[in-house]
């Protein structure tokens, strides 16, 4: 038997009805506030995400499936889902279309993690982007959406984290301050920080070696080194929230995994996902669509894990819906019955309702035990009698009452009884 690979997960038709629950109250959630669905290709040119994620990022460094495709041409497997959607953006010219755009996503994305409890190398995210609004108001809106798919989801045992990393301006002013802060332990800091220490020495903040989270600890904070438009944008953002009832605290220490972020950044954070924490994440970014070779656009969103989102649901006890299961079994007694359980069956679907008769040429006793299995609200029998009379035997599985019911009417007294 062949095995399915490291770090995927089927998702079976047992669980189906968890996955639809979750992407329908985020795609509901998302259509509220004025976003509408976006669907870009699972592989993208390598260089999107080389130029758009970042080059000092885990992501690009280690984690991306890139392949040269047999046109010789470097390929990636998405590792997340906004440089699709900002390249989209350009490359169909929406920016000369009604502003802010706003545009939700349901996706597979791909990173070659090491797996672990709610860590997948094949995940799934749903994310929000909104292209084109400078102002905080923006900010709040997307955290405030994040906010509202969380709770609709039921989930209550959830932190939201915000930060300000400021523009490049102040950023410059406070990665010198990191690096006159960090040099003098480097030697005591792992290799990948030896070499972030230069490069970009925010992504020391986010290490998670131990020996190296000890120094970033006591690092000079970034609120601390914002200039005062960064700093107007922050505290505007906070009272937006704040007149909004969305509770949040201040982390100073968000830096976020991936390089395009400006300014506002957020994490919504469960102590039941698992090992991993962080069931969502995003903040604004308003330099990317420029670096892609667009005009300058602000943008800001959020992704969330749906596994973390299923993984947090669990640990919390969330109920979910009953899957919608099968309304009526139609069980035919001989051949001849049979055929008639098969286009009444038909007739039925056509009518709305879920139904299933015998496929395997099973006896009478075999075709229940199966309608109890799958957990038919109803079974319908016919045999040679009711072929007869036109009738079916119509027996409600959970009561275990039958009624005779007339071909024509088995439809209305299915949805009936329903009611
Ligand atoms: P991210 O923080 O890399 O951000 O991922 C967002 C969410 O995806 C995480 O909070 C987590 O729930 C989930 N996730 C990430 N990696 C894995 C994994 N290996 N296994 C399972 N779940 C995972 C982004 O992807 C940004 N594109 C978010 C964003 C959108 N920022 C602005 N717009």
């Amino acid at each position: 038997m062949i095995n399915i690979p490291k770090g995927t997960k089927d998702m079976l038709p047992a669980e189906a009805h968890l996955w639809q629950y979750v992407e329908d109250v985020a795609k509901i959630t998302a259509e509220g506030y004025g976003f509408r669905e976006i669907r870009t290709p699972v592989f993208e040119r390598t260089e999107l995400f080389a130029r758009g994620v970042g080059d000092t990022t885990d992501i690009v460094n280690k984690e991306m499936y890139t392949f040269l495709d047999k046109g010789n041409r470097s390929i990636t497997l998405r590792p997340e889902g906004t440089a699709g959607v900002a390249r989209a953006f350009l490359e169909n010219g929406l920016q000369s279309g009604a502003l802010p755009f706003k545009a939700y996503y349901l996706i597979s994305a791909y990173r070659y993690e090491r797996p672990q409890a709610g860590r997948l190398r094949e995940f799934h995210q749903f994310g929000a982007e909104l292209y084109g609004a400078a102002d905080p108001s923006a900010d709040a809106e997307a955290i405030s959406l994040a906010s509202s798919l969380l709770q609709n989801l039921g989930l209550e045992h959830v932190e939201l984290r915000i930060n300000s990393i400021g523009c490049p301006a102040c950023r410059a002013r406070y990665q010198t301050a990191l690096r006159e802060f960090f040099l003098p332990h480097i030697d005591k800091m792992c290799e990948d920080c030896k070499v972030r220490v230069q490069k970009n020495p925010m992504r020391m903040l986010d290490c998670k070696e131990e020996g190296c989270k000890q120094f970033t600890l006591h690092a000079p904070k970034i609120v601390d080194y914002l200039c005062d438009d960064c700093r107007n944008h922050y505290e505007r953002t906070k009272a937006l929230l704040t007149a909004a009832k969305v509770k949040f605290t201040e982390d100073p220490f968000i830096v976020r995994g991936l390089d395009y972020y400006t300014r506002t950044v957020f994490e919504f954070v469960s102590d039941a996902a698992g090992a991993q924490g962080t069931v969502l994440g995003g903040g604004r970014y308003d330099g990317l669509l420029e670096q892609l070779g667009g005009s300058h656009t602000p943008a800001v969103g959020f992704a969330a894990g749906i596994e973390r989102l299923l993984l947090a649901m669990q640990a919390e006890g969330v109920e979910f819906p009953a899957p919608t299961g099968t309304d009526c079994y139609l069980a035919g007694m001989d051949d001849v019955s049979r055929e008639k359980a098969f286009l009444l069956a038909e007739e039925l679907r056509r009518a709305g309702l879920c139904c299933e008769t015998d496929l395997m040429g099973r006896s009478l006793k075999a075709q229940f035990k199966y309608a109890d299995k799958i957990g038919a609200r109803f079974v319908a029998v016919i045999g040679e009698n009711e072929l007869q009379e036109g009738v079916v035997q119509l027996k409600n599985m959970r009561t275990s009452s039958s009624v005779r019911v007339k071909f024509e009417e088995l439809a209305q007294a299915v949805l009936g009884e329903e009611e």
